[in-house]
């Protein structure tokens, strides 16, 4: 499952990175859009287990933390937004198509398999940390885009926690 996940994340970089080579900002708001949605879909799916009496031990944890994370990816969000990111259509158009697919799977692929959903949107994170850490190497002085790889990071270190608090 974890070949699966990275030949999926491989391909949909190779495609993004086609689509958006030397748009950075534009880049960086479609996968932040992206971003947000698997801990959206974590929460629904743990919302639903809950009301359906199957609360298990790491689940107030697992809330509380995801609930954070939606938060934090709506910063960097709003924060591309700022930088003219979702100007245009077509931007808005293909994030706007991809995150209703990716967040319908992320629901289904966290229902049925927790752990392997959580490596995916780890290696999810670690890449969004090393688009950004790209982008320092040209603009050292951005110090929000560095608080932003920063936070990527804690995504990342979290995700991982969350997937050894239920193995
Ligand atoms: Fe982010
Ligand atoms: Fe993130």
């Amino acid at each position: 499952m974890k070949e699966f996940n990275s030949f999926v994340l491989n391909l949909t970089v190779s495609i993004l990175d086609f689509l958006y080579k030397g748009k950075d900002i534009q880049r960086f708001w479609v996968l932040e859009t992206i971003a947000r949605a698997p801990y959206f879909a974590f929460l629904s799916v743990l919302h639903f287990k809950e009301s359906l009496g199957l609360r298990t031990e790491s689940h107030f944890y697992l809330m509380k933390e995801h609930f954070a994370q939606t938060v934090n990816e709506t910063e960097h969000l709003t924060e591309m937004e700022l930088r003219g990111g979702a100007d245009r259509w077509v931007d808005r158009f293909l994030a706007y198509h991809l995150v209703l697919v990716y967040y319908w799977i992320m629901v289904v692929y966290y229902f049925i398999a927790p752990v392997p959903a959580y490596h995916l949107n780890e290696e999810v994170e670690w890449h969004a940390m090393e688009t950004y850490g790209k982008y320092l190497l040209d603009n050292p002085d951005d110090e929000v885009i560095a608080q932003i790889m920063l936070d990527e990071i804690n995504h990342a270190l979290e995700l991982h926690k969350a997937m050894e608090l239920i193995v």
